[in-house]
């Protein structure tokens, strides 16, 4: 599917021109701590949106009036039999506190397991706790806790610093069998 609709929000595929709405949520220091890069300029936020465009695994989160305020990962991984995704989700600051999250994921997850997904995982940094919130709000179990298992920096003397991360995941008969 290309598109995804849920009672507040439209998730569809990315286009080139989602450049300066992508900017607007990744500029924000607060909204990409957690994530592998740091704040995003403009014209990487054009670059990412033009190669977004190209790739599946990325949803623009679009409220129902079609501003732009997020994005979900949603990605297939190796072996594909085993029917296994990763889910990934960012949303702009200004948008945090609402539900949307929750309400995006539940739609994406809806749909990969309505297609035959086996499990979906994710993870998060410890210290993230919206983010671990919200996997629990999905019904994801804990299932693990990964020590010094990441890295995204490296401290004065060049040697990586190490974070610790959850891992979490929902086979699809777990899915069905939610409340
Ligand atoms: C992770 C992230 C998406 C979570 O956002 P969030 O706003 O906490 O999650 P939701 O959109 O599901 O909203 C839930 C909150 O809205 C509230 N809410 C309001 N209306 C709601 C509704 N209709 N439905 C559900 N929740 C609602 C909930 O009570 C909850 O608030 P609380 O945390 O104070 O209890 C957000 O923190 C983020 O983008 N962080 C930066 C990027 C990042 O770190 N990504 C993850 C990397 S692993």
């Amino acid at each position: 599917v290309s598109e995804v609709r849920t009672p507040r929000l439209v998730l569809r595929r990315f286009s080139p021109d989602d450049g300066p709405g992508l900017h607007a949520v990744l500029r924000d220091p607060e909204v990409v701590r957690f994530e592998p890069y740091g704040p995003v300029d403009a014209a990487e936020a054009a670059r990412l949106a033009a190669e977004r465009a190209d790739d599946p695994s990325f949803w623009a989160i679009c409220l129902a009036e079609g501003a732009l305020v997020g994005n979900l990962y949603l990605h297939l991984e190796e072996p594909a039999a085993w029917r296994t995704y990763e889910l990934g989700y960012v949303l702009g600051r200004d948008h945090w506190g609402h539900g949307y999250a929750t309400e995006a994921c539940l739609g994406l997850l809806d749909d990969v397991f309505a297609g035959g997904a086996h499990r979906v995982v994710a993870h998060c940094d410890l210290r993230n706790v919206a983010s671990w919130r919200l996997l629990e709000r999905l019904g994801m179990r804990r299932e693990g806790e990964h020590r010094a298992a990441t890295s995204f920096a490296d401290d004065e003397a060049g040697r990586p610093i190490w974070t610790d991360g959850y891992a979490y995941a929902v086979l699809d008969e777990e899915w069905a069998a939610r409340p």
